[in-house]
């Protein structure tokens, strides 16, 4: 499973691409007006410092507007994705932006019947939204286990990208899953590295090093 940064902050891009374990990049309206800045310069400064596929998100209701936005958004570079709300209007503007080669994101995914929308017309990638599912007391995870069935099934390209991931217990349910990327927050990526006996076993092997270090 690749992970994705789920970020539109370029200091928490930048020190995860530092790690070596990222391979792309998801922002949304929401995650761009934390950084209170201009939305084209931010998604600029995150094609600059990560190689892979960088979604940035319409906000058009109708498809015409969804595409004049999207057009716009793939000039920036040929890495950007456009991520789109899975509606009618959505659909087809995903449908007229394959016929462009702009790859589309199809986000705000809660079932499975929505996923095989998506891949029907034409998504390059679905973003079913696991945290906001618990939130409501229905199992996301659940929903990835189908979606991965059913793409298999039927062999449909278009890659599930785990989202609204809120602790590492859901990046590795994911990855048992299936899912092809887990979309993740900076806080749970450094939640990820971390283990209280990789600390205590650091701790442990300077404290002796230092026992015998001057012998
Ligand atoms: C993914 O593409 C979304 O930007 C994101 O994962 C939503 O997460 P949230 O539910 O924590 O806002």
């Amino acid at each position: 499973m690749l992970l994705f940064i789920d970020s539109a902050n370029i200091q928490e891009i930048r020190e995860a691409h530092a790690l070596g374990v990222i391979s792309g990049v998801t922002t949304n309206p929401s995650l761009i007006a934390k950084e209170g800045r201009n939305f084209q310069q931010v998604v600029k400064e995150i094609v600059s410092l990560v190689d892979g596929p960088i979604s940035a998100e319409v906000v058009s209701l109708e498809s015409g507007g969804m595409v004049e936005e999207a057009r716009e958004l793939a000039k920036i570079h040929p890495n950007i994705v456009i991520k789109i709300p899975i509606t009618p209007e959505g659909l087809k503007a995903t449908h007229i932006l394959r016929h462009d080669n702009i790859k589309v994101n199809m986000t705000l995914i809660f079932s499975t019947n929505q996923a095989l929308l998506a891949a029907r017309a034409g998504a390059a990638f679905v973003s079913p939204f696991v945290g906001r599912l618990d939130d409501v007391s229905h199992d996301g995870m659940h929903l990835i286990e189908e979606m991965v069935a059913v793409f298999k099934n039927y062999y449909l390209s278009t890659k599930i990208i785990a989202a609204s991931i809120r602790h590492p217990i859901h990046v590795s349910q994911a990855a048992l899953a299936g899912a092809d990327i887990a979309t993740v927050p900076f806080k749970v990526l450094m939640q990820m590295v971390k283990h209280p006996l990789t600390d205590a076993g650091i701790a442990k092997f300077l404290a002796d090093w230092e026992s015998v270090k001057n012998k």
